[in-house]
């Protein structure tokens, strides 16, 4: 049905053909997927992009199923025909389940998506005025697992773990920030945005960690500092982490992008969500050198599956952030323009935002507006 509210034509010899793997895993991955699929389909003709799409399999249910949380063949397939994917949500096990571990985190590690791209923005009228983008490092610091426990002299336990940073996945990571800085510059022209001049703040605690942290934020510096006319336009900043936990509820309306390592970033980036709302609204993107996956913040949400109230917004937003990396600006900056519209109007939202529409209302009305 909305694939009839607009057509165009799939013959064209300048389309340009676009494959995208639809991966909803567990729960209301299953209800918000279609929301994605439904705002590319319906994409003005303008752009010249024609989708097509395939259907992956993971998940938890999948597991308990085949014994298998993330078939070989839902990565081969994204790696050899895919352009770009979108990930619903999986479930996880309360109790450690044998043999079962998260189809997402294994799925970042094979496809080398090193970046976790979370971009944060108010609802008008809900919250706190914010505008920013938390650029995640993804594949090291404590995450590494690299823990041990034994016995102090006295008999009792200590427990380690390793913090690693490389010049190599900081390097990386820093101009990835550097890049959106810019690349949000661009979409601005027609969305709406709280900054005129784009930003990075390089987070860390390199006062106390400062060979770790402190190798973190030196070459997040250099990387700025090499490269003066690209990043010409970029003001750098640097913050303490606790003292970005602090400014960012005080005056969360300062801060654009926002790079850091993998264990403040996760702690930032759900913090920064608690700023807009609900959880519905909030995208993300798993982001490599050659791939990019869309992935909505929340979870499987059993307390809702099943309802048709899902809030689609997030999994929509991360279309868009899929598409922007993928190298089309323009139409995620109308898919964007879109939400913003809806949200705006205060009228077809879903209960976690206070209305009362179902899930395939708010879509069909941010396909309207798509234009
Ligand atoms: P959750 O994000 O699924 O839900 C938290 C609360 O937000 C619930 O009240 C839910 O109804 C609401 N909510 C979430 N998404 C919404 C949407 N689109 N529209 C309206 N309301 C929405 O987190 P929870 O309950 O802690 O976890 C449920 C399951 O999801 C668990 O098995 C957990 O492990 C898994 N999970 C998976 C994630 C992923 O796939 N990346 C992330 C977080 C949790
Ligand atoms: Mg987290």
């Amino acid at each position: 049905m909305l694939r009839q509210l607009r057509s165009f034509s799939s013959t064209s010899a300048s389309l340009k053909n676009l494959k995208i793997g639809l991966i909803p895993g567990d729960g209301i991955g299953r209800e918000v997927i279609p929301a994605g699929k439904a705002i590319l389909e319906n994409l003005p003709s303008k752009f010249g992009l024609n989708f097509e799409f395939v259907n992956l399999d993971a998940g938890f249910e999948l597991f308990q199923k085949t014994g298998t949380a993330l078939p070989d063949e839902t990565v081969k397939v994204l790696k050899e025909e895919c352009d770009g994917a979108l990930f619903g949500a999986v479930s996880s096990p309360t109790t450690k389940v044998a043999g079962y571990s998260s189809p997402i985190v294994a799925l970042r590690k094979k496809m080398g998506l090193y970046a976790n791209v979370r971009p944060v923005k108010s609802v008008e009228g809900i919250g706190r005025p914010v505008d920013m983008v938390i650029v995640r490092e993804n594949t090291e610091d404590l995450y590494i697992k690299e823990e041990k426990t034994y016995k102090a002299e006295d008999g009792t336990r200590v427990a380690e773990a390793i913090k690693r940073i490389t010049e190599s996945a900081t390097t990386r990571i820093a101009k990835m920030a550097y890049d959106i800085a810019l690349k949000r510059q661009s979409i601005r022209g027609t969305v709406q945005s709280l900054h005129s001049v784009p930003s990075v703040t390089v987070t860390h605690k390199s006062n106390v960690l400062s060979q770790s942290d402190g190798l973190f934020r030196e070459v997040c510096k250099a990387v700025y500092e090499a490269n003066p006319e690209e990043y010409n336009g970029i003001e750098y900043k640097e913050q303490i982490v606790d003292s970005m936990v602090y400014r960012m509820f005080r005056e969360p309306e300062i801060f654009d992008v926002v790079v850091a390592p993998n264990l403040y970033g996760d702690i930032l980036s759900d913090g920064a969500a608690a700023l807009v709302g609900s959880l519905g609204v909030v995208p993300s993107a798993n982001v490599g050198d050659n791939f990019a996956i869309g992935e909505p913040c929340h979870g499987s949400a059993p307390d809702i599956e099943g309802k048709g109230i899902s809030n689609p917004i997030a999994t929509i937003r991360s279309t868009a952030l899929m598409l922007e990396f993928m190298g089309y600006s323009e139409p995620a900056a109308v898919i964007y323009e879109a939400v913003d519209a809806n949200l705006a109007e205060d009228k077809i939202k879903t209960p976690d935002l206070g209305g009362n529409s179902s899930t395939n209302e708010v879509i069909e009305d941010i396909v309207r507006r798509l234009n």
